[in-house]
This record gives structure tokens, C-alpha cells and sequence, in this order.
């Protein structure tokens, strides 16, 4: 079928994705490969905050329409530097699609650490195949998602998973029990490149690396808690530069308003705590001293919720 036949059959439909973010439960970076990314152990885990993606049919070519919230002026990319462009027109070069009309409702905090950029590829890719009627095999789809971001494959997949190598090989895992948690957005920002060379200048990717990697791995054969996953460590919170006092301070009052276990996520600067079971998350937000974003999410499942109208 040609692409403008699939643009008619595809007229009457909206395609709506909830894009969810994720958190790293830990993250242990290991040494730097010859292609110049690093090794990863990681745990991943989507979380309820999520993205809104709609598409509408175009007979050719897309468009993108990006609302966020003041706070993310100047953070969320236009145009192709966005993730859900190439994404979509990654989609084009591999089926034969015809184009959309795609709105972005952002409510993920941006460069953080939550993989809002990550989800809203991985939601453009299962959003065109639907609104386009494809059921492209999960493999085909994760060998596109990898070429657009290390964390991309894991956005499609969802769940809870650990990541190995780039943190695209993934092992899907079983949460004991689902959790919630607080995370909590500082207005500074990280950026991943720089992070990835104050690993490299510190030679944190080599401690322990080996331990880190075994413990990873035999996580496979258990379920895991949002509790074991956190003994990982995340590397990313020893390259922080001048920066670390603020996360010391960060965890420190997450720890004081009630939360387990604070942490970073991916390379910062999010941080996020366990909510214990039945303490309620108001009084937990009431107790919280500070004037970073918080946000209080579930574990989820899978990476993003597609409806069609
Ligand atoms: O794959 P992605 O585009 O998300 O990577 C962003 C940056 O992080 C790149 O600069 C890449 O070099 C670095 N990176 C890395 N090792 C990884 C993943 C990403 O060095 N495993």
C-alpha cells in the first residue's frame, strides 16, 4: 500500500501516548568503550509522570507542535534537534507511512534524569505505528529505538529492566511490589556529556566495576525491590563537581520529609526518594523544606499507554 492510500485509510484517527519517564533504581557506570560510550549496569524503572504525544494524519511530511510549562522555556528542543522528529522521520525511512501532524504536552522536567526525551522518541515510534495500522516486531522497533539515544529501547519496552551495555541490552525484570516515590527537580542542570568526562577524569567507572556488574546480573534470577535495586549506587552522584554539596543537601531534606533511600536518577540532577508504605505523600510533601519541583509518581508498566479515537 502506498503512503498516501495509508494517509486516507489513517484520516479518522487521533493517536493519543502517555510517554512515561523512568528512573535508574541504580546506575553504575563502568569503563569507557572504544566507540566512546561507557559500559552501564543499570536498573530502570517507568514511572507515572508522563508526556503527552497526539498524532494526526498528514498525506506527507511532519509537523511538531510543542506546549510545556514556563519553567521548560528554552529547555525542550524544536524543530530536528527534538527526539520525536527523528524519530519519526526514522519511521518514514523504514515503512511506508504518511506523514503527521504531532503535538508534544511536556510535563516531564527536561535534561534531568527522568528520560523525557527518551520517552517521547520511543512514543513516537509506537504512536506512528499505530496510527498507521503497522505491528512492527519488538526487535525491528528496538534496533530503531537504540539509533536514536542509548535509553530509547528501554522507553519502548517499559517495566522494570536492567540495562547492560550501552543500556541498550535489555533483561526485563520482576518488581516485587509496586512503589511509589517523590522526585524531586532541582532548577540546576546536568549535562550528561560533561558528566560521562568527570567519570572518565575521576576514574570512577573503575571502582568496583567488576562487583557492580556481578551484582547486576545475578539480580536476573530474583525479583527485585525498589530497595535492592538502590544498592547499586549511582556513579553519576560522585562527578558532580561543585555541584555535590547541593545533592547532599537535596537527599538530605528528602530524608528529613520522610522519604527512603534519596537518590539520583540517571546523570541528574532529579533526585528521588521511596515513598514507605502507608505514609501518606501529602504530609510527606508538607514536610518537605525547599523550592525544587516535586512530583509524586507510581511504578508503572509498561513504557507508554496508547489510545486511539
Ligand atoms: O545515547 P545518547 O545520545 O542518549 O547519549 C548521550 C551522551 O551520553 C553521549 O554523549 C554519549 O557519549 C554518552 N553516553 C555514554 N555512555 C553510555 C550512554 C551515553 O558515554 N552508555
Amino acid at each position: 500500500m502506498s503512503a498516501r492510500a495509508r494517509a486516507g485509510r489513517a484520516a479518522w484517527r487521533t493517536v493519543r501516548v502517555e510517554a512515561r519517564a523512568k528512573v535508574n533504581l541504580g546506575l553504575a557506570v563502568g569503563p569507557r568503550r572504544p566507540d566512546g560510550y561507557h559500559e552501564l549496569a543499570t536498573i530502570f524503572q517507568t514511572v507515572s509522570l508522563a508526556d503527552q504525544l497526539t498524532f494526526r494524519p498528514l498525506r506527507s511530511g511532519f509537523t511538531l507542535q510543542v506546549r510545556s510549562d514556563s519553567r521548560q522555556v528554552g529547555a525542550v528542543p524544536r524543530g530536528r534537534a527534538n527526539l520525536v522528529l527523528r524519530a519519526a522521520h526514522l519511521m518514514r525511512e523504514n515503512f511506508v507511512i504518511g506523514g503527521a501532524a504531532i503535538r508534544l504536552d511536556k510535563r516531564i522536567p527536561a535534561a534531568s534524569g527522568l528520560g523525557g526525551a527518551s520517552a517521547d522518541a520511543a512514543g513516537t515510534l509506537l504512536g506512528l505505528a499505530r496510527l498507521y495500522g503497522l505491528r512492527p516486531p519488538m526487535a525491528r522497533l528496538l534496533e530503531l529505538a537504540v539509533r536514536l539515544g542509548a535509553d530509547v529501547p528501554f522507553a519502548v519496552l517499559g517495566g522494570t529492566a536492567l540495562g547492560l551495555g550501552r543500556g541498550e541490552r535489555l533483561e526485563p525484570l520482576r518488581l516485587q511490589r509496586p512503589f511509589r516515590a517523590v522526585i524531586a527537580v532541582p532548577h540546576w542542570r546536568i549535562s550528561t556529556a560533561l558528566a560521562f568526562r568527570r567519570i572518565d577524569a575521576g576514574k570512577y567507572g573503575l571502582t568496583a566495576w567488576g562487583a557492580k556488574l556481578r551484582f547486576a546480573q545475578a539480580l536476573g534470577r530474583d525479583e527485585v525491590t525498589a530497595l535492592i535495586g538502590r544498592r547499586l549506587g549511582n556513579t553519576f552522584e560522585l562527578a558532580l563537581g561543585n555541584r555535590k554539596r547541593h545533592l547532599a543537601s537535596l537527599l538530605e531534606r528528602m530524608s528529613a520529609a520522610g522519604l527512603q533511600d534519596s537518590r539520583m536518577t540517571g546523570s541528574g540532577s532529579a533526585a528521588f526518594g521511596i515513598l514507605p508504605a502507608g505514609r501518606s505523600a501529602k504530609i510527606v510533601l508538607s514536610r518537605f523544606v525547599g523550592d525544587e519541583r516535586l512530583y509524586v509518581v507510581r511504578s508503572a508498566s509498561p513504557g507508554s499507554r496508547i489510545a486511539v479515537s
